[in-house]
């Protein structure tokens, strides 16, 4: 088994906010993020997959179509939109770092068995929101 990675960024836009919240317990829980006008992140989003080389290929995914497909799903529908309101997978979410990945999971792992190839699964997504902040998913588990 091998792990392959792909890092990729995107610029965007949000706020975080629950609507079924007050603004006094939004401002407690989610402090500046909460801020009503919106700010911004340079996120980076790092996608692991695994699988076993082909002897004949000697890879198990060609970089370039991991490369495509989150451009294709992710990032033509995250970058430089506002992730609360542009992004219909996000709709009616809190848009933490943690919700956010766990979309990103749902779609990058539903294409990559679309492939048809049970030697390549997805293995790991890390979404940094900042230099200092990020989470990591690897599936339900
Ligand atoms: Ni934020």
């Amino acid at each position: 088994m091998i792990y392959i990675t792909r890092k990729e960024h995107f610029n965007a836009a949000h706020k975080l906010y629950n609507s079924n919240f007050s603004y006094e317990k939004n401002l407690e829980l989610y402090g500046t993020c909460s801020n009503e006008n919106w700010h911004g992140h340079n996120y980076d989003l790092i996608v692991t997959v695994k699988g076993n080389i082909n002897s004949e290929t000697g890879m198990f995914i060609n970089l370039k179509t991991l490369s495509d497909f989150i451009k294709l799903e992710i990032l033509e529908k995250v970058d430089h939109k506002n992730l609360n309101l542009d992004v219909p997978f996000l709709e009616g979410k809190v848009t933490t770092t943690e919700n956010v990945v766990i979309e990103f999971w749902k779609i990058l792992d539903k294409k990559l068995r679309l492939l048809n190839d049970v030697n390549c699964q997805l293995h790991c997504i890390k979404l940094y929101e900042t230099p200092r902040n990020f989470v990591e998913y690897y599936g339900e588990k």
